[in-house]
């Protein structure tokens, strides 16, 4: 479903991305893992877009020079030229890291931003699925999302992301300061949407709170692949495991 070929982004001075490659086959769950700065979220913005978006920025302004290299294939066509929006009618949806909610903006005006592609009635059932995947989310509905824990932030940037109603799903960090109660919440819905046939790539620090949902995992360093393999292969290789399960 997607293919990522040799990525490579060049932050003026600093190589975020260095010939990345890694694929996600239809309706698996996999995990790119990687401490700070290992490159992560650049990875998952380029994949979105954001990054080319900003690389265009830049060059009208004349800011920081961004390189940007390889190749990205959703369902077989090169996407690494497409805006993000065009990305996003194409089924490739970014949840972006630290809970990113419009603060002041209640829950459900938030989950409807995220519909803003979608018909009248497509909006209705997402948020009907939002409020089932994440129950809290319904009685918090008329709160301001600024408001919230970073829990229920997270539940709320995961439901707006499901609410343009992704194929591919990329989920940066979800489990990012949480408790291991709401990281544990947070974990199961992401194990539904997988079951719900949507396909989910998903970036942390550390393997262990979502090895129970990975069909397969990457773990990268300094923008670069250092092993693959499925989980239980990842479990088994002595770096990973000292590094990434915390043992
Ligand atoms: N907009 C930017 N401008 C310049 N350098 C950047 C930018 N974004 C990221 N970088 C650099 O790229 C490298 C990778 O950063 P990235 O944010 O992708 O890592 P990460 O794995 O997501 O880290 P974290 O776990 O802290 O979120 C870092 O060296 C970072 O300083
Ligand atoms: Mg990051």
């Amino acid at each position: 479903m997607l293919e990522v070929q040799n990525l490579l982004v060049f932050y003026e001075n600093a190589l975020a991305v260095n010939d990345l490659s890694l694929s996600v086959e239809e309706g698996e769950v996999v995990g790119v893992f990687g401490s700070n700065s290992a490159g992560k979220t650049t990875l998952l913005n380029t994949i979105a877009g954001l990054t080319l978006h900003l690389q265009n920025r830049e060059r009208r302004r004349g800011g920081m020079r961004i390189t940007l290299g390889g190749r990205i294939l959703f369902e077989g066509e090169p996407i690494e030229g497409l805006s993000p929006r065009a990305r996003v009618e194409r089924g490739v949806v970014l949840c972006r890291e630290r809970h990113p909610v419009l603060k002041d903006n209640t829950v459900e005006e938030n989950l409807r931003l995220g519909g803003y592609l979608r018909s009248r009635r497509e909006v209705k059932q997402g948020l009907e699925e939002a409020y089932a995947l994440f129950p809290p989310l319904l009685r918090l509905r008329r709160r301001k999302a600024g408001m919230l824990s970073g829990g229920e932030k997270e539940m709320v940037a995961i439901g707006t992301a499901l609410m343009a109603r992704p194929k591919l799903i990329l989920m940066d960090e979800p489990l990012l300061g949480l408790s291991p109660l709401m990281q544990s919440e947070v974990v199961r819905g992401a194990r539904e949407i997988s079951k719900k046939g949507v396909t989910v790539l998903i970036s942390e620090q550390y393997a262990r709170p979502v090895m129970p949902i990975i069909d397969r995992g990457y773990v990268i360093e300094n923008g670069s692949q250092v092993v693959a393999g499925t989980g239980k292969e990842l479990l088994e290789n002595p770096e990973v495991k000292s590094a990434y399960f915390g043992v």
